[in-house]
Protein backbone atom coordinates (compact mmCIF):
# COMPACT_ATOMS: atom_id res chain seq x y z
CA UNK A 1 0.00 0.00 0.00
CA UNK A 2 1.00 3.36 -0.97
CA UNK A 3 1.96 6.01 1.96
CA UNK A 4 -0.77 8.18 -0.05
CA UNK A 5 -3.26 5.57 0.50
CA UNK A 6 -2.25 5.10 4.09
CA UNK A 7 -2.75 8.63 4.75
CA UNK A 8 -6.05 8.52 2.93
CA UNK A 9 -7.12 5.54 4.99
CA UNK A 10 -5.57 6.47 8.23
CA UNK A 11 -8.26 10.07 8.07
CA UNK A 12 -11.02 7.99 7.39
CA UNK A 13 -10.42 5.92 10.22
CA UNK A 14 -13.06 5.93 13.03
CA UNK A 15 -11.71 6.73 16.61
CA UNK A 16 -14.18 5.93 18.97
CA UNK A 17 -15.90 2.31 19.35
CA UNK A 18 -19.68 3.92 18.53
CA UNK A 19 -18.33 5.48 14.83
CA UNK A 20 -17.45 1.88 14.51
CA UNK A 21 -19.92 0.56 11.91
CA UNK A 22 -20.26 -3.11 11.98
CA UNK A 23 -18.39 -5.90 13.18
CA UNK A 24 -21.33 -5.82 15.99
CA UNK A 25 -20.54 -9.33 17.45
CA UNK A 26 -17.04 -7.72 18.36
CA UNK A 27 -17.88 -4.41 19.75
CA UNK A 28 -20.82 -5.53 21.77
CA UNK A 29 -17.38 -7.92 23.55
CA UNK A 30 -15.27 -5.23 23.89
CA UNK A 31 -17.22 -2.23 24.83
CA UNK A 32 -17.83 -4.91 27.96
CA UNK A 33 -14.51 -5.66 28.50
CA UNK A 34 -13.61 -2.12 28.08
CA UNK A 35 -16.04 -0.82 30.46
CA UNK A 36 -15.25 -3.91 33.18
CA UNK A 37 -11.62 -2.88 32.80
CA UNK A 38 -12.26 1.09 33.37
CA UNK A 39 -14.39 -0.06 36.29
CA UNK A 40 -11.26 -1.38 37.78
CA UNK A 41 -8.91 1.01 36.83
CA UNK A 42 -7.23 -2.03 35.26
CA UNK A 43 -5.43 -2.70 31.94
CA UNK A 44 -6.84 -4.72 29.31
CA UNK A 45 -6.30 -8.27 28.95
CA UNK A 46 -4.39 -9.21 25.69
CA UNK A 47 -6.23 -9.32 22.58
CA UNK A 48 -5.81 -10.89 19.07
CA UNK A 49 -7.73 -9.67 16.36
CA UNK A 50 -7.91 -12.41 13.20
CA UNK A 51 -9.06 -11.96 10.13
CA UNK A 52 -8.40 -10.76 6.08
CA UNK A 53 -6.88 -8.01 5.16
CA UNK A 54 -8.73 -4.17 4.99
CA UNK A 55 -11.65 -5.32 7.71
CA UNK A 56 -10.16 -2.61 10.25
CA UNK A 57 -7.76 -4.47 12.78
CA UNK A 58 -5.81 -1.93 12.56
CA UNK A 59 -8.31 0.61 13.12
CA UNK A 60 -10.13 -1.80 16.69
CA UNK A 61 -6.57 -1.55 18.17
CA UNK A 62 -6.39 2.01 17.86
CA UNK A 63 -10.13 2.79 18.74
CA UNK A 64 -9.60 0.31 21.79
CA UNK A 65 -6.46 2.23 23.27
CA UNK A 66 -8.76 5.47 22.13
CA UNK A 67 -11.16 4.13 24.69
CA UNK A 68 -9.07 3.44 27.11
CA UNK A 69 -7.50 6.61 27.41
CA UNK A 70 -3.39 4.73 26.62
CA UNK A 71 -0.82 5.54 24.48
CA UNK A 72 -0.39 2.94 21.43
CA UNK A 73 3.18 1.55 20.12
CA UNK A 74 2.96 0.24 17.37
CA UNK A 75 5.01 -2.49 15.16
CA UNK A 76 4.85 -5.87 13.28
CA UNK A 77 6.05 -9.09 13.44
CA UNK A 78 8.55 -8.67 10.21
CA UNK A 79 10.48 -5.60 12.45
CA UNK A 80 10.98 -7.15 15.34
CA UNK A 81 13.98 -9.32 14.01
CA UNK A 82 15.78 -9.45 17.64
CA UNK A 83 14.60 -9.85 21.50
CA UNK A 84 16.92 -6.52 21.61
CA UNK A 85 13.96 -4.72 19.25
CA UNK A 86 11.62 -5.68 21.34
CA UNK A 87 12.99 -4.66 24.34
CA UNK A 88 13.51 -1.14 23.28
CA UNK A 89 9.55 -0.89 22.94
CA UNK A 90 8.98 -2.71 26.06
CA UNK A 91 11.15 -1.12 28.40
CA UNK A 92 10.05 2.23 28.37
CA UNK A 93 6.38 1.27 28.35
CA UNK A 94 4.17 2.58 31.05
CA UNK A 95 1.34 1.17 32.94
CA UNK A 96 -2.26 0.54 30.39
CA UNK A 97 0.01 1.21 27.53
CA UNK A 98 -0.97 -0.47 24.33
CA UNK A 99 1.43 -2.41 22.56
CA UNK A 100 0.44 -3.47 18.70
CA UNK A 101 1.54 -5.96 16.83
CA UNK A 102 0.66 -6.04 12.86
CA UNK A 103 1.42 -9.61 11.46
CA UNK A 104 1.60 -11.11 14.30
CA UNK A 105 1.92 -14.29 12.65
CA UNK A 106 5.34 -13.30 11.20
CA UNK A 107 7.26 -12.76 14.79
CA UNK A 108 10.46 -15.17 14.92
CA UNK A 109 10.39 -17.77 17.18
CA UNK A 110 13.42 -16.12 19.65
CA UNK A 111 11.20 -13.10 19.74
CA UNK A 112 8.02 -15.21 20.19
CA UNK A 113 9.52 -16.94 23.22
CA UNK A 114 10.94 -13.62 24.85
CA UNK A 115 7.39 -12.65 24.64
CA UNK A 116 5.87 -15.15 26.27
CA UNK A 117 6.86 -14.20 30.36
CA UNK A 118 6.95 -10.20 28.98
CA UNK A 119 2.83 -11.17 28.14
CA UNK A 120 2.43 -13.90 30.84
CA UNK A 121 4.16 -12.47 34.22
CA UNK A 122 5.38 -8.81 32.97
CA UNK A 123 8.66 -9.52 32.82
CA UNK A 124 11.35 -10.45 30.69
CA UNK A 125 14.71 -12.15 30.89
CA UNK A 126 17.00 -9.99 28.83
CA UNK A 127 20.77 -11.25 27.99
CA UNK A 128 23.11 -9.15 27.47
CA UNK A 129 26.72 -9.78 26.13
CA UNK A 130 27.37 -13.35 24.58
CA UNK A 131 29.81 -16.47 25.38
CA UNK A 132 31.31 -16.54 28.33
CA UNK A 133 30.16 -12.77 29.15
CA UNK A 134 26.95 -13.46 28.99
CA UNK A 135 24.41 -12.35 31.72
CA UNK A 136 21.14 -12.74 31.87
CA UNK A 137 19.10 -9.67 33.70
CA UNK A 138 15.24 -10.15 34.58
CA UNK A 139 14.02 -6.83 34.09
CA UNK A 140 10.25 -5.91 35.40
CA UNK A 141 7.73 -4.67 33.22
CA UNK A 142 4.40 -2.50 33.78
CA UNK A 143 0.91 -4.19 33.11
CA UNK A 144 0.44 -3.56 29.39
CA UNK A 145 -2.27 -4.33 26.81
CA UNK A 146 -0.86 -6.25 24.03
CA UNK A 147 -2.83 -6.60 20.97
CA UNK A 148 -2.17 -8.21 18.40
CA UNK A 149 -3.78 -8.54 14.47
CA UNK A 150 -2.92 -11.15 12.00
CA UNK A 151 -4.75 -12.18 8.62
CA UNK A 152 -3.54 -15.68 9.72
CA UNK A 153 -4.50 -17.26 13.12
CA UNK A 154 -3.98 -20.38 12.03
CA UNK A 155 -0.40 -19.90 11.92
CA UNK A 156 0.10 -18.75 14.98
CA UNK A 157 1.86 -21.10 17.58
CA UNK A 158 -0.42 -22.37 20.48
CA UNK A 159 1.44 -21.20 23.22
CA UNK A 160 1.30 -17.50 21.81
CA UNK A 161 -2.22 -17.99 20.83
CA UNK A 162 -3.18 -19.09 24.67
CA UNK A 163 -1.53 -15.99 25.83
CA UNK A 164 -4.01 -13.79 24.77
CA UNK A 165 -7.46 -13.69 26.73
CA UNK A 166 -9.47 -12.00 24.30
CA UNK A 167 -9.63 -13.53 20.21
CA UNK A 168 -11.68 -11.66 18.25
CA UNK A 169 -12.48 -13.17 14.77
CA UNK A 170 -13.27 -10.21 12.13
CA UNK A 171 -16.16 -10.93 9.72
CA UNK A 172 -16.77 -9.26 5.87
CA UNK A 173 -19.03 -6.32 5.90
CA UNK A 174 -22.66 -6.71 4.41
CA UNK A 175 -23.56 -4.17 1.69
CA UNK A 176 -25.56 -2.38 3.79
CA UNK A 177 -22.65 -1.45 6.33
CA UNK A 178 -20.13 -1.12 3.78
CA UNK A 179 -22.89 1.97 2.62
CA UNK A 180 -22.75 3.28 6.15
CA UNK A 181 -18.89 3.45 5.80
CA UNK A 182 -19.20 4.91 2.55
CA UNK A 183 -21.36 7.85 3.03
CA UNK A 184 -19.42 8.41 6.42
CA UNK A 185 -16.27 8.61 4.41
CA UNK A 186 -18.17 10.40 1.32
CA UNK A 187 -19.21 13.58 4.25
CA UNK A 188 -15.53 13.30 5.44
CA UNK A 189 -14.41 14.07 1.39
CA UNK A 190 -17.23 16.53 1.00
CA UNK A 191 -18.54 14.43 -1.70
CA UNK A 192 -21.93 14.89 -3.72
CA UNK A 193 -23.60 11.63 -4.25
CA UNK A 194 -26.48 10.90 -5.98
CA UNK A 195 -29.05 8.66 -4.59
CA UNK A 196 -27.65 4.98 -4.46
CA UNK A 197 -24.38 5.88 -5.88
CA UNK A 198 -22.91 4.40 -2.96
CA UNK A 199 -24.59 1.14 -2.48
CA UNK A 200 -23.24 0.12 -6.08
CA UNK A 201 -19.73 0.90 -4.80
CA UNK A 202 -20.20 -0.96 -1.33
CA UNK A 203 -21.69 -3.83 -3.57
CA UNK A 204 -18.39 -4.48 -5.08
CA UNK A 205 -16.18 -3.82 -2.74
CA UNK A 206 -15.84 -7.59 -1.58
CA UNK A 207 -17.30 -6.96 1.91
CA UNK A 208 -14.00 -4.83 2.72
CA UNK A 209 -13.84 -1.19 4.00
CA UNK A 210 -10.49 -1.02 3.01
CA UNK A 211 -11.35 -1.93 -0.64
CA UNK A 212 -14.87 0.07 -0.06
CA UNK A 213 -13.08 3.33 0.52
CA UNK A 214 -10.11 2.79 -2.27
CA UNK A 215 -13.37 3.02 -5.00
CA UNK A 216 -14.76 5.87 -3.60
CA UNK A 217 -11.53 7.10 -3.93
CA UNK A 218 -10.96 5.76 -7.79
CA UNK A 219 -14.52 7.10 -8.46
CA UNK A 220 -14.14 10.76 -6.56
CA UNK A 221 -10.72 11.03 -9.57
CA UNK A 222 -13.37 9.47 -12.06
CA UNK A 223 -16.31 11.93 -11.39
CA UNK A 224 -13.70 14.86 -11.17
CA UNK A 225 -11.85 14.58 -15.05
CA UNK A 226 -15.07 13.26 -16.87
CA UNK A 227 -18.21 14.50 -15.07
CA UNK A 228 -18.73 17.76 -12.70
CA UNK A 229 -16.90 16.17 -9.67
CA UNK A 230 -20.64 14.58 -8.51
CA UNK A 231 -21.35 10.78 -8.28
CA UNK A 232 -23.84 9.76 -10.57
CA UNK A 233 -24.80 5.93 -11.16
CA UNK A 234 -23.13 6.26 -14.68
CA UNK A 235 -20.15 7.61 -13.21
CA UNK A 236 -19.38 5.19 -10.55
CA UNK A 237 -20.49 2.57 -13.30
CA UNK A 238 -18.11 3.62 -15.51
CA UNK A 239 -15.10 4.10 -13.52
CA UNK A 240 -15.67 0.35 -11.56
CA UNK A 241 -15.48 -0.44 -15.39
CA UNK A 242 -12.06 0.88 -15.69
CA UNK A 243 -11.14 -0.38 -12.27
CA UNK A 244 -12.07 -3.82 -14.49
CA UNK A 245 -14.51 -4.46 -11.03
CA UNK A 246 -17.04 -7.32 -12.45
CA UNK A 247 -20.85 -6.92 -10.79
CA UNK A 248 -19.65 -8.98 -7.46
CA UNK A 249 -17.21 -7.03 -7.04
CA UNK A 250 -13.95 -9.35 -8.54
CA UNK A 251 -11.05 -7.95 -10.06
CA UNK A 252 -8.44 -8.98 -12.02
CA UNK A 253 -6.39 -11.11 -10.17
CA UNK A 254 -9.89 -13.34 -8.27
CA UNK A 255 -11.26 -13.99 -11.91
CA UNK A 256 -7.47 -15.34 -13.03
CA UNK A 257 -6.93 -17.48 -10.37
CA UNK A 258 -10.84 -18.74 -10.90
CA UNK A 259 -9.68 -19.19 -14.95
CA UNK A 260 -7.06 -20.87 -14.08
CA UNK A 261 -8.18 -23.50 -12.09
CA UNK A 262 -11.14 -23.79 -14.94
CA UNK A 263 -8.67 -23.74 -17.82
CA UNK A 264 -5.45 -25.02 -16.66
CA UNK A 265 -6.36 -27.58 -13.76
CA UNK A 266 -9.95 -28.68 -15.15
CA UNK A 267 -12.15 -27.05 -12.18
CA UNK A 268 -9.54 -28.30 -9.95
CA UNK A 269 -8.20 -29.95 -7.46
CA UNK A 270 -5.35 -28.01 -7.46
CA UNK A 271 -2.99 -26.97 -4.88
CA UNK A 272 -2.45 -23.51 -3.88
CA UNK A 273 1.39 -23.37 -4.50
CA UNK A 274 0.81 -24.93 -8.24
CA UNK A 275 -2.44 -22.24 -8.67
CA UNK A 276 0.19 -19.86 -7.26
CA UNK A 277 2.99 -21.15 -9.96
CA UNK A 278 0.92 -20.93 -12.73
CA UNK A 279 -0.47 -17.00 -11.99
CA UNK A 280 3.34 -15.85 -10.94
CA UNK A 281 2.00 -14.67 -7.63
CA UNK A 282 2.88 -15.44 -3.97
CA UNK A 283 0.97 -18.04 -2.50
CA UNK A 284 0.83 -15.64 0.83
CA UNK A 285 -1.02 -13.16 -1.46
CA UNK A 286 -3.44 -15.93 -2.59
CA UNK A 287 -4.27 -17.00 0.58
CA UNK A 288 -4.60 -13.79 2.41
CA UNK A 289 -6.26 -11.75 -0.04
CA UNK A 290 -7.93 -13.71 -2.77
CA UNK A 291 -9.36 -16.92 -1.34
CA UNK A 292 -11.06 -15.48 1.33
CA UNK A 293 -14.02 -14.33 -0.53
CA UNK A 294 -13.73 -16.35 -3.01
CA UNK A 295 -14.85 -18.57 -0.02
CA UNK A 296 -17.70 -16.77 1.08
CA UNK A 297 -19.22 -16.30 -1.84
CA UNK A 298 -18.99 -20.17 -2.67
CA UNK A 299 -16.58 -19.85 -5.54
CA UNK A 300 -14.34 -21.70 -4.32
CA UNK A 301 -13.79 -24.72 -2.59
CA UNK A 302 -11.20 -26.22 -0.23
CA UNK A 303 -10.89 -30.34 0.01
CA UNK A 304 -7.89 -32.10 1.18
CA UNK A 305 -6.70 -32.53 -1.81
CA UNK A 306 -6.44 -28.58 -2.67
CA UNK A 307 -8.93 -26.17 -3.99
CA UNK A 308 -12.30 -26.71 -6.37
CA UNK A 309 -14.26 -24.21 -8.48
CA UNK A 310 -17.81 -24.22 -8.09
CA UNK A 311 -20.55 -24.28 -10.29
CA UNK A 312 -21.91 -20.59 -9.23
CA UNK A 313 -17.89 -19.68 -10.14
CA UNK A 314 -18.09 -21.20 -13.55
CA UNK A 315 -21.72 -19.52 -14.46
CA UNK A 316 -20.71 -15.98 -13.05
CA UNK A 317 -17.31 -15.68 -15.37
CA UNK A 318 -19.25 -17.65 -18.45
CA UNK A 319 -17.02 -20.95 -18.27
CA UNK A 320 -19.77 -23.88 -18.52
CA UNK A 321 -18.46 -26.63 -16.32
CA UNK A 322 -19.47 -29.81 -19.05
CA UNK A 323 -18.45 -32.68 -18.16
CA UNK A 324 -19.65 -35.06 -20.84
CA UNK A 325 -19.27 -38.63 -20.84
CA UNK A 326 -15.95 -40.08 -22.35
CA UNK A 327 -17.43 -40.99 -25.86
CA UNK A 328 -18.00 -37.51 -27.01
CA UNK A 329 -15.05 -35.86 -25.29
CA UNK A 330 -13.51 -35.87 -28.84
CA UNK A 331 -15.66 -32.81 -29.85
CA UNK A 332 -15.41 -30.80 -26.46
CA UNK A 333 -11.94 -31.59 -25.47
CA UNK A 334 -12.06 -28.73 -22.62
CA UNK A 335 -13.70 -29.69 -19.43
CA UNK A 336 -14.82 -26.44 -19.15
CA UNK A 337 -16.16 -23.98 -22.64
CA UNK A 338 -15.48 -20.42 -22.83
CA UNK A 339 -18.58 -18.83 -23.15
CA UNK A 340 -18.32 -15.04 -24.61
CA UNK A 341 -16.79 -13.09 -22.52
CA UNK A 342 -19.20 -11.99 -19.87
CA UNK A 343 -19.71 -8.01 -19.21
CA UNK A 344 -17.73 -6.25 -16.62
N1 LIG B 1 -15.83 -0.32 11.36
C1 LIG B 1 -15.37 0.58 10.51
N2 LIG B 1 -16.05 1.70 10.28
C2 LIG B 1 -15.60 2.59 9.37
N3 LIG B 1 -14.47 2.45 8.66
C3 LIG B 1 -13.76 1.36 8.86
C4 LIG B 1 -14.16 0.37 9.78
N4 LIG B 1 -13.27 -0.61 9.77
C5 LIG B 1 -12.33 -0.26 8.88
N5 LIG B 1 -12.63 0.92 8.32
C6 LIG B 1 -11.87 1.57 7.27
O1 LIG B 1 -11.19 0.56 6.54
C7 LIG B 1 -9.83 0.89 6.36
C8 LIG B 1 -8.99 -0.33 6.60
O2 LIG B 1 -8.98 -0.69 7.95
P1 LIG B 1 -7.67 -1.23 8.67
O3 LIG B 1 -6.46 -0.58 8.12
O4 LIG B 1 -7.92 -1.10 10.12
O5 LIG B 1 -7.72 -2.75 8.25
P2 LIG B 1 -6.86 -3.97 8.77
O6 LIG B 1 -7.80 -5.05 9.14
O7 LIG B 1 -5.86 -3.53 9.76
O8 LIG B 1 -6.12 -4.44 7.48
P3 LIG B 1 -4.71 -5.17 7.30
O9 LIG B 1 -4.90 -6.55 7.75
O10 LIG B 1 -4.51 -5.08 5.83
O11 LIG B 1 -3.71 -4.40 8.10
C9 LIG B 1 -9.54 2.05 7.28
O12 LIG B 1 -8.99 3.11 6.58
C10 LIG B 1 -10.87 2.52 7.82
O13 LIG B 1 -11.16 3.79 7.31
MG1 LIG C 1 -3.72 -3.21 9.47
Amino acid sequence: MSEAEENFNVSLRPKALDECIGQKNVREKLQIAIAAAKQRSEPLEHMLFYGPPGLGKTTLANVVANEMGARIRCSSGPALVKAGDVMGMLSNINTGDVLFIDEIHRLSTPVEEFLYPAMEDFRVDYTVDSGLHAKTINFPLKRFTMIGATTRAGLLSAPLRSRFGMLYHMDFYTTGELTEILSRSAHLLKLICEEGTLELIAARSRGTPRIANRLLKRVRDYAQVKGTGVLSTKIVDSALKMEQIDALGLDELDRSVLKALANVYDGGPAGIEAIAATLGEERDTLEDVVEPYLLQIGFLRRTKRGREITTKACEHLGLRPCKVPNNTQADQPELFDELPASEL
